[in-house]
């Protein structure tokens, strides 16, 4: 069954991933390509309808990023984008000069034409979000302005007989009034796009993909309990039930109940074949000793490596890995003059494969954003505490117990860990702040427990809010909770006599300590 698609050549913006999300908000599958992807692979894909990007870049100068102008001949509906309007224009023959005057934000658009683009907005005049140095002075045979602004006479333009458009305003940024709706005219009205991509399509077309790829085959998965792999092995179990094997390596660094929890939701709840491998000695054996960051990271990214060999090496019949690596790890751009944003992306999980084994890759969630993630997960049926939850870094607790790892200093850090938890929960700020949990430093102060003196470990509460965690601020929690959490691990937890709060926002600080 073919997906109805749209296509985002990707020209450098740092909005074409918001474009894509934008279109999938509106229940129409879009995918992002390179914008020197071959002619040939981009017929290949049968879009419905292209969006060509903006870009930092001027077409004026010759190693500006420019696709081939059979684009335009394709019968495909186009809507160029900022730079993606001019390379329109530039391509087909008009002509581009520089701007006198720079537009950039929020600008008034006078609409010229209700039709095709503009078609049922509620006003003449609307407000844009502009960005561009260059703009359009002569247009190309067979267009007409539909929107100018003060500044500029073209800012969106049409040949509707070729189904091409241009705008010099972007319509994924929320300052652009009615810019959903620009783009859904696009999808919809131009490019007559019928499909209703939701969740639960998505599952159908996944499933069937998974069976027709998989066949009778076995799949292992490594399912580290965070919500990617989580929702990777609950859509894979739906399609291929028994075949499927999770392996689940307890490290030792986990948080409280954690293994338990794990084994219960996907062995007992989903029915899932689950491989539970008990590393914890292993783990913390080569841990011993280790007290520099970056050491215990790699200590414990190659141990893992290792056991998890080891395990799947059991599973003679695995003919496929499956990750779950989503959209924003593998969209590839190519990198355009010095803009660092445009980098190939890489990741953790997206990985080679154990050379010994001859597998083949599963990436059932690929194409896939976080927070579509997320509703996937719900429409299957994990629970909102899994799908919701905090990220909790692969090295686990090791970051978060400054120096040397002892089995016993991480049991204290464990309960800690959980009162932390259990209280955020309880003032129902779990979901509000980013993460909230306890470190445990190697220092030890003096106290008084009853009548005795006491002399025991620091333990530091670190709470933030973020919205992506390249930035954060400490989360400002009320002091009766803060209250709670320290009073309670004092009391709870033996091996911690004192807690403090951090107050570092990221940058300078990072959110972990290590
Ligand atoms: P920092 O400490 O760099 O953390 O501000 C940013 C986010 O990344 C998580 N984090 C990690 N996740 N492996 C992971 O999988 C790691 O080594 C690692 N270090 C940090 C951290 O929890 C936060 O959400």
């Amino acid at each position: 069954m073919k997906k109805e698609t749209v296509i985002i050549l990707d020209f450098g913006s740092q909005y074409s991933q918001l474009i894509a999300r934008r279109i999938r908000e509106i229940n129409i599958y879009s995918k992002i390509l390179p914008f020197n992807t071959p002619i040939d692979k981009i017929k290949e894909e049968k879009p419905e309808g292209i969006i060509l990007s903006g870009g930092p870049s001027s077409v004026l100068t010759e190693e500006s990023p420019k696709c081939s102008t059979e684009i335009f001949k394709l019968k495909i509906p186009v809507l160029g984008i900022c730079y993606g309007e001019q390379l329109m224009v530039y391509g087909l023959n008009g002509k581009i000069t520089p701007c006198n005057a720079r537009e950039y934000g929020r600008t008034e658009l006078f609409i010229q034409s209700k039709e095709d683009l503009f078609h049922d907005i509620p006003a003449e005049q609307i407000t844009a979000w502009m960005s561009h140095g260059d703009k359009v002075e002569k247009l190309p045979g067979g267009f007409s302005a539909i929107a100018c602004t003060d500044n500029t006479e073209f800012a969106a333009i049409a040949n509707p007989r070729k189904k091409l458009y241009g705008i010099q305003f972007h319509p994924e940024v929320v300052h652009t009034e009615f810019g959903m709706k620009i783009l859904e005219n696009f999808c919809r009205n131009i490019c007559s796009i019928k499909d209703q991509w939701t969740m639960s399509s998505y599952i159908d077309i996944a499933v069937k993909e998974i069976r027709e790829k998989v066949k009778n085959k076995t799949v292992i998965l490594a399912l580290s309990g965070g919500v990617d792999s989580s929702v990777t092995a609950a859509l894979i179990n739906k399609a291929i039930g028994e075949q499927l094997i999770c392996i689940f390596v307890n490290n030792g660094l986990l948080r409280k109940n954690e293994a338990e929890a794990v084994k219960k939701l996907y062995a007992k709840h989903f029915k899932i074949n689950l491989k539970y491998v008990d590393a914890e000695k292993e783990f913390l054996k080569s841990l011993r000793g280790i007290t520099d960051p970056e050491k215990k990271r790699k200590v414990i990214g190659n141990k893992f490596i290792e056991v998890f060999d080891n395990a799947a090496l059991e599973i003679k019949e695995a003919e496929f890995l499956a990750q779950g690596t989503t959209y924003p790890d593998v969209i590839e751009s190519v990198p355009i003059g010095d803009n660092p944003s445009s980098m190939i992306k890489s990741h953790h999980n997206v990985g080679g494969l154990p050379d010994i084994m001859n597998l083949r890759l599963l990436e059932p969630i690929r194409c896939l954003f976080k927070d579509e993630v997320r509703k996937l997960g719900l429409e299957l049926g994990l629970p909102k505490e899994v799908v919701f939850r905090q990220p909790f870094p692969g090295p686990g607790l090791a970051v978060r117990l400054l120096g040397n790892l002892t089995k016993k200093k991480l049991d204290i850090l464990r309960e800690a860990d959980y009162i932390v938890v259990d209280e955020i929960k309880k003032a129902n700020l779990y979901y509000k702040v980013w993460q909230a949990f306890a470190v445990l430093l190697p220092v030890k102060s003096v106290g008084v427990m009853g009548d005795e003196r006491s002399y025991e470990n620091v333990a530091a509460l670190r709470i933030v809010e973020s919205d992506d965690a390249m930035t954060a601020d400490w989360a400002r929690i009320p002091h009766d909770i803060l209250e709670k959490i320290s009073s309670r691990i004092i009391s709870e937890v033996r091996g911690i006599n004192r807690v403090v709060l951090d107050i570092t926002s990221k940058p300078p600080g990072t959110i972990e300590w290590e």
